[in-house]
């Protein structure tokens, strides 16, 4: 493949948004948030008033979207669905209530899968989800499972002043059929319940350079 991408999944509130951003940022890269495209999924059938349990209408809605992937001025992905921005509503109790019922819908994943390997197209990511290294970009080297334990990740949710049940949302995406939230064969997996956001990233460079990564000469890195 012509342009690199780095990997990174876990359960939710494992620290992985805020780990994923930092590394790009360091190295330059495109920040791909995945968990946000399915958080607007889920934002425009709720808007429109369709039963978030009702698969046929879910994809039927998303199927008439008009969907517009790019990236903003600081290289960070963005979505507008007919042409609104539903990046004010996405953290909302609806949506973390309703995401994982959407996000199982296979047709949303095929829009949505799309237009995440498209980003790789125009550039080096860093993509952040829960199966970006087992099914979306399977074939890179360079794939990272973040995990903390149940009671940490509560805990950084809760901190974040959100009404979230993160135990059920993993339930259910580590059960569905199509692209489970799981460990690929070949993913490095980091617990970060005990270390920082800098103590993460200090950590996926280490194991990168053992895996002969390319080194961006420009890596603005807090640890080398
Ligand atoms: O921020 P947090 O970890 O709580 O969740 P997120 O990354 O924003 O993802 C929200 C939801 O989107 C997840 O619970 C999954 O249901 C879904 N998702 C997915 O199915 N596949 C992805 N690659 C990313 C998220």
């Amino acid at each position: 493949m012509s342009h690199v991408v780095i990997a990174i999944d876990g359960p939710a509130a494992s620290g992985k948004s805020s780990v994923a951003r930092a590394l790009a940022h360091a190295f330059g890269f495109a920040y791909v948030n995945t968990g946000a495209m399915y958080r607007a999924a889920t934002w425009l059938v709720l808007q429109k008033g369709v039963d978030p349990a009702d698969a046929n209408a879910v994809a039927a809605t998303m199927d008439a979207a008009r969907i517009e992937c790019g990236l903003d001025a600081s290289h960070e992905s963005v979505i507008r669905l007919d042409g609104e921005d539903p990046a004010p509503h996405l953290r909302d109790p609806a949506i973390n209530q309703h995401v994982s019922a959407v996000s199982m819908v296979p047709r949303v994943r095929e829009l949505l899968v799309a237009r995440q390997r498209a980003y790789h197209e125009q550039g080096n990511v860093v993509m952040e989800g829960r199966d970006i290294g087992s099914a979306v970009f399977p074939q890179t080297p360079y794939k990272f499972y973040i995990d903390a334990s149940p009671d940490v990740r509560a805990q950084r949710r809760s901190a974040q002043g959100e009404s979230d049940s993160i135990a059920a949302r993993d339930s259910v995406d580590s059960s569905r059929r199509n692209s489970p939230l799981m460990i690929a064969e070949d993913a490095q997996v980091i617990d970060s319940s005990r270390l920082t956001i800098e103590g993460v990233v200090g950590e996926i460079i280490g194991r990168l350079k053992l895996k002969d990564f390319p080194m961006p000469a420009t890596a603005r890195l807090t640890r080398a």
